[in-house]
């Protein structure tokens, strides 16, 4: 199986580098785009561009693999995840942060086999960061192995925190809340504007943990196994088990820090993937 996957993770690293490539053509920002369920929630050419062509490269190298792509399910396609092998595809996360020009957007691939993450791929192309993971074989930025920070307090923490997209206003008081609580408690509150580079910052030890409410199973599956594979932890913002399709999301450098942390947090509970 391991080898297997080494042949599916080459694939689907060669396609996303290639990708990569449309969405340099746009770093000083792309004022061509579309709404999708709110008037913050944004998809361009390039994030369709790039997801079409993630699937059909890998579809038509591994013919049986299913798929769960953003933009496919926002275009209607079921978002269906089953023991088999599974490509979960965030085309452009960040798609603001792509629309204005400020860098931090990237492509995000995980693969998942009964409904655990088992590889991932999440590239930011402006910046050339290039973080990877396969299970049991540790976490890369680039060339180079990467661990998250060791930091177990709240009191010491730096916290990786997104305002979302979306403006329904139960999850905006959450939000609101939960900026308050962590501003008074933590060392402080950062945010990128991509949730998968939320989590590579967490699995590079650069932050100590990342929450989010309302995220969607492509922005979070190939965090998770980078998370996972630098050393930490990926968790539901309540303390139990991480669940790709709930919608929410806790990662963090150490169990203890993500405990305190849920404990820490308004809770926010929106409707399933
Ligand atoms: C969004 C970004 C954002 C997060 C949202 C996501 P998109 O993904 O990751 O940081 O707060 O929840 O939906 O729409 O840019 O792919």
């Amino acid at each position: 199986m391991a080898d297997q996957i080494d042949e599916y993770f080459d694939t689907a690293l060669e396609l996303v580098k290639a990708c990569g490539n449309l969405i340099k053509d746009h770093v000083s920002g792309c004022n061509k785009f579309e709404l999708k369920s709110c008037d913050i929630d944004f998809v361009t050419e390039i994030d369709k561009k790039v997801e079409d062509t993630l699937i059909g490269g890998l579809s038509k190298k591994f013919p049986t693999h299913k798929f769960i792509g953003e933009e496919t399910v926002s275009a209607g396609a079921k978002c269906e995840l089953t023991d088999d092998p599974t490509w979960v595809i965030d085309p452009v996360d960040g798609t603001m942060n792509f629309v204005h020009g400020f860098p931090h957007s990237c492509i995000s691939v995980g693969f998942v086999i009964n409904k655990e993450p088992v590889a991932g791929i999440i590239y930011n192309p402006i910046l050339q960061q290039l973080f990877t993971a396969k299970k049991g074989k540790g976490a890369f930025l680039n060339e180079r192995q990467i661990y998250v920070s060791e930091v177990k307090e709240l009191k010491n923490a730096l916290i990786n925190f997104e305002a979302g997209t979306s403006r329904d206003e139960e999850r905006c008081k959450v939000v609101r809340e939960n900026f308050k609580r962590i501003t008074t408690t933590g060392h402080g509150v950062r945010t990128l504007g991509s949730a998968a580079l939320s989590m590579a910052m967490v699995a590079l030890g650069g932050a100590d943990a990342y929450f989010e409410f309302g995220i969607h199973a492509w922005d979070i599956a190939a965090g998770a196994i980078i998370v996972r594979e630098a050393g930490g932890v990926c968790i539901d913002p309540a303390g139990g088990a991480f669940d790709l399709l709930s919608r929410r999301v806790l990662c963090a450098g150490t169990m203890e820090l993500a405990q305190e942390l849920a404990k820490t947090l308004a809770q926010y509970y929106p409707e399933r993937d």
